[in-house]
Formats: structure tokens, C-alpha cells, sequence
């Protein structure tokens, strides 16, 4: 899953069951938590050891680290800072800028996308990526099983009908559920291909009239309301697109629908339609009409994650809570546009029309095949039956964890990616991505061939039951979250690496430096002038971070800084065919990425971005950045106080007078920090090992102040009515899902007119900025 631009998809049927692969359930080990306390109390001591001795030692000691040659007649060394033996930091970017292939990436991508890989149902791709990994010289590479809550499809089946008597229908419409097989694209017709249907969806056999509610976004509904139109008893028809697709759900729920139809209008595709002239997938690159995008209905953005387990891990034999807060209690089902089409013309001549509306409902796609967009409901005798039969089960989900021990043990930098798809291929979402760290991993390989070790632990994460709802990257940070929080310096994030050409960013500020900085080194895959780098051709926009990937439990559970980023298409670029059959080996090699080369571009920016946190000796971090954000995010919330009722007023000057503060204290701190840095190149005779003494703990400090600045935004109670998010700057939007929200309590405050709570809000918020400023002065 990941955030998209364009959004839309196809359909599948009653037809094909889903077999499941499980393993055999493990016995409860009873002595687990005795057993990982131990472990990380070992874990603790071993790190401050390490710290307190091995390092100043090191520090002291020649730069292969031997203690053997520290000795006074050895020649002086005036690198100060212990170091990934082996190679320089420069020599290691030149075997990551040179060790990916589009070869290799070819063959990784042939590979995780030639068979079914849904959540917790293909081990033979976990075993393999564990293989390949050691195979790259990343021995330490173990999987991490969790046992979670999650659903396969079982039967459905949509129809329109016609009432002709008191228990007597005809069938108008009976839809396939269906995405076309196609010669051209090899894993389209897969004896095992997966059913089109939703993650966490619920089971349910509902016969309605139905509305049609736009993009079913939070003010869709309100306008429906407004307009008179209950959509109570109904069943509700909506397009992909704006925001997460189980808020789409959750809402209908709320207003009493009873069931939800979600289907992929060409409106998404931007000018690439077959209406503007283009042919269609696999003749030319606009949509397929038969495309149905699969996706989760879990409600996003109350909780991530097993919905049975909320902020603890599902490990064999834990407690389980009922999963409804998170999930649907109503059916729903995606279907293709092809498919709507005659149930968005059933709604001809019913309700008023949607370009009747406010301009978000404008501007559908489909008027040229006869869709009027009324939007209903229809009359009683005009009903739509919507079966959904899921099974639900608990069942073990994998993920691949490789280790690369540095020399310092707790500043650690991690870099995932999520394998599970939706469909047999997922060339796009996440494989792309999965190819891209087989690549970082092989890089990193080659580099420990050299002998070479890193400063800081490199961990990689190829997560599974990612698009549930990131579920296998939320129970792991759970399940370790004590180990994370002490030692988790940073989290780097690729879901979809390359389904277009255009780089998009989303980070914690603290990372936008560092971000800027690898991309000014890596060559642009498309260069108007030779020697253009991807900052080159890149327009520089890095977005707050949001949901819809797997930095959530780091960055807004954890409080770990992430950034997650990949390259995708505009508006005249080849429609990606998300979450459909159609986003496939054979679709990326002929319109997403021919010659692989933003996949390639994104393998270097991922391993180089993961060496410049792990090599460099002061953490690239800048708080500076972050506090000027603080102060760009307060004038972008600003307008939500316009809205408050009259006598009552809210100001935002204390909290800006805090971010002042901070502020302040940022420059102050990363301008030392500079400083400490350009120490190190300073020759420093060895009968002075005091001064690098010296300068070893102000640089071990400063790290472990930029490490833990970020932690401190977290507010342990969380947000109202959805507390497992704890982070007070940065949030899933409430009603968007994917999009980021800023100051979340603060603004959901304001929203709700509750001046009362939005002070209470404003006040927390203070007390963690200044909490961060105490920490850098
Ligand atoms: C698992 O993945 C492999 C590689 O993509 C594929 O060949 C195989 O068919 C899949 N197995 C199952 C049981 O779906
Ligand atoms: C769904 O419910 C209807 C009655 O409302 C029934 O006729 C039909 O057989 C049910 N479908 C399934 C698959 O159970
Ligand atoms: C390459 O960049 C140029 C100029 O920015 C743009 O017009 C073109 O569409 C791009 N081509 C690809 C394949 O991204
Ligand atoms: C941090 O960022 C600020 C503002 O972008 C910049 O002026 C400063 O030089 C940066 N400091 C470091 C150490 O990168
Ligand atoms: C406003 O928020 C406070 C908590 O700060 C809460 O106690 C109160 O019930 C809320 N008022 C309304 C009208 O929701
Ligand atoms: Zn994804």
C-alpha cells in the first residue's frame, strides 16, 4: 500500500477460492517475557560496556581497531573517530553507487512477482529473501513470525436487481468480480490468482437500493446530509481515490449503511484515457477496464496493525481484543469501472445530479459511456445484492530481519520495505521496492566482502501483512519496542520504488538534510542535461509524513525519525494499475519502468541514504529543520480556528513562542554539532588521547541527544479516540488516512469547536516542545 496520487482498479468473481498456506501452529513458549526481559537487560548491559570501554579504547587505538598497535610509536592518527573498518566512507559510497544492476533487479522482480504472495501465504518467498540475503554475505538473517488476525476470500457476488413480485427478482446485472485474462500478461490468468476483494472487509449478504456518494470523503457524506439524502439502510456507491478506502467504509458505517461498493473511475487516470485516445492496457497505457484495485478497509487511521492486538505484539498466546474498533462491521467490495457502469446507470433519472453539487463532485469519467452521476437512492425496487464471504483465521506472518553488527550498537539505522501484495504480481506495490533492497542488501554485501564493518548496526526489514494494515512492520516495532527506543536511530522507508518518474518524499524534517544531500549525488534516471543528479530533477518537495506504509509504527508509535519514498507517475504518465492483476512483471518492463532504471536509482538512494546515517560520525540529523517546520505547520492550521464559533477565540502565541524557543536552541545545537564534526579532522598527536577522549563523549552525546529528540513528541496517552497514535506533530489525517496530519489533536480540536480541548491540546503540545528544547541546550 502506499499513498497514490492516482488511485483506481479491476475486479475478480465468485469463482476462485484462495488456498492458504499456513504453517503449523507453535507451541506457546511460557517463559517468553521472562525470557526477552533477560535478553534485553544482557542486551543493555553489553551496549554500555561496549560504550564505556571498547569504544574510547578504539578511539584511542590505531583505525583497524587491534589494540595491538596502539601503541606510542605508532603513527599518529588523525581520524578521531572510530570508524566502519575496511573501507572509507567514500570508498563504501562508490561500491553502493556501483553494485546495482538492472540485471539483477529483473531477475528479483521476475521472481517475488511470478506467484500469489498475500499476507502470511507464501513462505517460500520468505525462505528464499533469507536465502538471498546470507547468499549477499548478510549472515545474520532471521525471521520473525507474529500470529495475526487477518482475512481470505472465500465467495462474493454483486447483482442488480429488479423487484417484480413481494420475494421475486430480476437479475439486470450479474457482475463477474472478474479481471480479464490477458495473453499479454503472463500472471493476469494464474490458476491461483488472488479474487478481487478488501482486507479486513466483513462478511455480510445485504440487498439495498443504493446511493452514490462521490469519493465518499468526510464532506461527501455532510453534503448528502445536507441535501436531505440518508444513505441509513442503503447501500453506498463510491469512487477510489482522495482518501484511504476504509474511511471511505467507516463512514458509510456510521451513517447506517449497510453495505459499500468501491469502484476505479477513469477521472483518476488524469489525461492517459481511452476517451483523450489512448488504447487501453496491454495495447497502450491507459486503464484496463476490467481493473479492480484490492485494498484494506481497515480503518487506517484509529489504529495500524493486528486489530486484535492494539500497541502489543500478537505473539502466540497474548490476549485479544475484539477487532471492530479497527475494522468494518458492514460488507464491501471493489469493482472495476466496467462493472459500475450499469449500476451508476441504474441511478439515471434518481436523486440529484452530482454537477448539481459542490465542485469535489464534478468531473466524473464516465459520462461519455451514459453515467448521468445521479446520485439516487434508488427506488425500492431497484436493489443491489452485495455478498462478501471472508475467512477470518489467525495465522502466522513472516518478516525477513538481516543484521549488519556495527561498532556502535545502539545508534541503529534500519531499512525496509514490505513483500506481501495484493495480487499474484505486485511489480509495482511493493516488489518494485523488494527488488530495490535486494539490490541495497547485495551493495552492502559486496562491501562486507572487503572486510569492511559498519560504525553503526545496519538493520534490514522485508516486512509482511503490510497491506492489511501494516501489520507485520507494527507487531515487530511493538514486540521491541523497549530495544527500539533505546537504540532506533533512524527508520528508511520504500514501499512501490518506481511505478512512474516522479521522486516523492515524505520524512521527518530531521532527515530532509540528509535527503537533499543523497539525492545531489546520485545521477538522475532522466537527464535533459548530462550529469543531472536526482535532487537536479527533482522539484524538492518532501511531504509530512502520514500512513499508508510502513514508517507508521516508527515514526508515530515509536517516535523514530523515518522518511519513505519511491518514484511515481503524473498525470500524462502510463496508469499505474494499482492493486490490480495489471500491476505485473509484464506491465512494468513494457510502460511502468522499461530498463529498470528508476528501480536501479532508487537501490542507490536507499543504501547510500542508509550508509550516511550509519558512516558519518555526528548523525546527519538538523533540528533546525524540524523547528522550522513546527512554525510552517502553525500557519498551515491557522485557518481551522476561523471556523470556531463566535465569543469564542483561540490564539496560537504560546505555542509559537515555544517553537521560538526551540528554535533557537537548534541552531545553537547543530552549529556545535558542526563543529564537534570539523574536530575530527583536526590532527591530533596521540600523547593528546585525552583530547579524542574528550572529543569522543561530547560527539557520543550529541548523537544520543539527536537520537532521542524525536521521542520526545510522543504523548504517552496518545490522541483522542485513537490512542495508539502517540506522536503530537505528526498523524494520519483523521478522515484522510494516507495524508499526513499536523498537530492532530490541536486540529481535530478546532474542528470540533471544543475551544476547551484545543487550549488542553496546544498545552500538551508546548510541554513536548519544550521538553525537546531542554534536551538540546
Ligand atoms: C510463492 O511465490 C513464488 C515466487 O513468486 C511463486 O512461484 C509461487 O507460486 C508462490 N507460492 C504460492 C503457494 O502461492
Ligand atoms: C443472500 O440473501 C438472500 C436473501 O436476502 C438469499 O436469497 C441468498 O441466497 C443469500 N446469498 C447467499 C450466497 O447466501
Ligand atoms: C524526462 O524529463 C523530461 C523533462 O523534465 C520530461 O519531459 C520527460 O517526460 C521525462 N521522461 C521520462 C521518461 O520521465
Ligand atoms: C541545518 O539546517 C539549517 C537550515 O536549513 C542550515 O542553515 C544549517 O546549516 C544546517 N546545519 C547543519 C549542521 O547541517
Ligand atoms: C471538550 O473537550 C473536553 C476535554 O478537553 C471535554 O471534557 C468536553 O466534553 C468537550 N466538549 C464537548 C462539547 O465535546
Ligand atoms: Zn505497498
Amino acid at each position: 500500500m502506499k499513498e497514490e496520487a492516482v488511485l483506481d482498479m479491476p475486479a475478480s468473481e465468485t469463482t476462485p477460492l484462495l488456498v492458504v498456506q499456513t504453517a503449523p501452529r507453535r507451541q506457546r513458549y511460557p517463559h517468553h517475557v521472562l525470557r526477552r526481559t533477560c535478553t534485553v537487560i544482557l542486551g543493555v548491559v553489553l551496549a554500555v560496556a561496549l560504550t564505556l570501554f571498547v569504544l574510547p579504547i578504539r578511539l584511542v587505538s590505531r583505525n583497524d581497531g587491534s589494540l595491538s598497535v596502539n601503541v606510542p610509536w605508532s603513527k599518529s592518527d588523525s581520524e578521531s573517530w572510530p570508524h566502519g573498518d575496511g573501507l572509507t566512507y567514500k570508498e563504501l559510497q562508490a561500491i553502493l553507487q556501483e553494485t546495482p544492476i538492472a540485471g539483477k533487479i529483473e531477475e528479483w522482480s521476475k521472481y517475488y512477482t511470478a506467484g500469489p504472495h498475500l499476507a502470511g501465504a507464501n513462505f517460500s518467498q520468505v525462505l528464499w529473501t533469507q536465502e538471498k540475503w546470507k547468499e549477499f554475505g548478510v549472515d545474520d538473517t532471521t525471521i520473525a513470525t507474529y500470529d495475526v488476525y487477518i482475512n481470505y476470500p472465500l465467495d462474493h457476488r454483486l447483482a442488480l436487481l429488479k423487484k417484480k413480485g413481494a420475494d421475486d427478482y430480476d437479475i439486470a446485472f450479474e457482475a463477474t468480480l472478474e479481471e480479464d485474462v490477458l495473453e499479454e500478461d503472463s500472471t493476469s490468468g494464474l490458476p491461483d490468482r488472488v479474487p478481487t476483494f478488501h482486507g479486513y472487509s466483513a462478511t455480510g449478504n445485504v440487498t439495498a437500493p443504493f446511493v452514490y456518494a462521490n469519493f465518499g470523503t468526510y464532506e461527501d457524506y455532510q453534503d448528502l446530509i445536507d441535501a436531505g439524502i440518508s444513505v441509513e439502510g442503503k447501500i453506498v456507491i463510491v469512487k477510489y481515490g482522495g482518501l484511504f478506502r476504509g474511511l471511505k467504509v467507516k463512514r458509510a458505517q456510521d451513517l447506517g449503511a449497510v453495505g459499500v461498493i468501491i469502484y476505479s473511475d477513469p477521472q483518476e487516470d488524469g489525461d492517459v484515457t481511452e476517451l483523450n485516445g489512448y488504447e487501453a492496457y496491454p495495447a497502450g497505457p491507459a486503464r484496463n477496464p476490467s481493473a479492480v484495485q484490492r485494498g484494506s478497509v481497515q480503518f487506517l487511521s484509529v489504529a495500524p496493525g493486528d486489530p486484535t492486538t492494539p500497541g502489543y505484539a500478537s505473539k502466540p498466546g497474548v490476549d485479544r481484543q475484539s477487532p471492530e474498533h479497527s475494522i468494518p462491521t458492514i460488507p464491501s467490495l471493489p469493482i472495476s469501472y466496467t462493472e459500475a457502469l450499469p449500476l451508476l446507470k441504474a441511478l439515471n433519472g434518481h436523486g440529484p445530479k452530482a454537477s448539481e453539487f459542490n465542485k469535489y463532485w464534478q468531473g466524473g469519467g464516465l459520462a461519455h459511456k451514459g453515467v448521468e452521476y445521479n446520485i439516487g437512492p434508488t427506488p425500492d425496487d431497484i436493489v443491489i445484492n452485495l455478498y462478501n464471504q471472508q475467512d477470518y483465521v489467525t495465522t502466522p506472518l513472516w518478516n525477513v530481519i538481516g543484521v549488519i553488527k556495527g561498532t556502535i550498537p545502539d545508534e541503529v539505522v534500519i531499512l525496509g520495505n514490505h513483500r506481501d501484495a495484493w495480487v499474484a504480481g505486485g511489480a509495482g506495490d511493493p516488489n518494485s521496492g523488494s527488488a530495490a533492497l535486494n539490490e541495497v542488501v547485495r551493495s552492502f554485501g559486496e562491501a562486507l566482502k572487503t572486510g569492511w564493518k559498519p560504525l553503526r548496526t545496519i538493520v534490514f526489514a522485508s516486512w509482511d501483512g503490510e497491506e492489511y494494515g501494516l501489520v507485520g512492520s507494527t507487531e515487530w516495532v511493538e514486540e521491541n519496542l523497549p530495544w527500539l527506543t533505546v537504540a532506533n536511530a533512524v527508520y528508511i522507508n520504500v514501499d512501490a520504488a518506481a511505478t512512474g518518474p516522479s521522486l516523492s518524499v515524505s520524512a521527518s524534517p530531521l532527515l530532509n538534510k540528509a535527503f537533499y544531500e543523497i539525492t545531489s549525488i546520485v545521477q538522475s534516471p532522466n537527464q535533459t542535461i548530462k550529469g543531472q543528479t536526482v535532487r537536479d530533477t527533482w522539484d524538492g518537495r518532501i511531504s509530512s509524513l502520514g500512513s499508508g506504509s510502513d514508517y507508521t509504527a516508527f515514526q508515530e508509535f515509536a517516535g523514530v525519525p523515518s522518511v519513505s519514498f519511491g518514484f511515481s507517475g503524473g498525470k500524462s504518465d502510463p496508469v499505474y494499475h494499482y492493486h490490480s492483476n495489471y500491476d505485473s512483471f509484464d506491465w512494468m518492463r513494457r510502460f511502468g519502468d522499461p530498463g529498470w532504471h528508476y528501480h536501479v536509482t532508487t537501490a542507490k538512494l536507499f543504501s547510500l541514504l542508509g550508509a550516511y546515517f550509519s558512516e558519518k560520525p555526528i548523525l546527519g540529523f538538523n533540528a533546525t529543520d524540524y523547528a522550522t517546520h513546527l512554525q510552517q505547520y502553525v500557519d498551515h492550521i491557522r485557518p481551522h480556528a476561523d471556523k470556531l464559533p463566535e465569543q469564542t477565540h483561540f490564539s496560537f502565541g504560546p505555542l509559537e513562542r515555544s517553537i521560538s524557543h526551540l528554535h533557537a536552541a537548534a541552531v545553537d545545537f547543530d552549529a556545535y554539532a558542526a563543529d564537534l564534526g570539523s574536530q575530527l579532522s583536526e590532527d591530533v598527536p596521540w600523547y593528546h588521547w585525552w583530547k579524542k577522549l574528550q572529543l569522543f563523549y561530547k560527539i557520543r552525546g550529541v548523537n544520543t541527544k539527536y537520537k532521542n529528540f524525536e521521542r520526545k513528541y510522543l504523548y504517552e496517552d496518545g490522541l483522542d479516540g485513537r490512542s495508539w497514535f502517540k506522536h503530537v506533530v505528526f498523524a494520519p489525517g483523521l478522515w484522510t488516512g494516507y495524508a499526513g496530519a499536523t498537530y492532530p489533536g490541536l486540529v481535530e480540536s478546532l474542528d470540533a469547536g471544543n475551544v476547551t480541548n484545543a487550549v488542553r491540546w496546544s498545552e500538551i503540545i508546548q510541554e513536548r516542545i519544550h521538553e525537546a528544547t531542554k534536551l538540546l541546550e
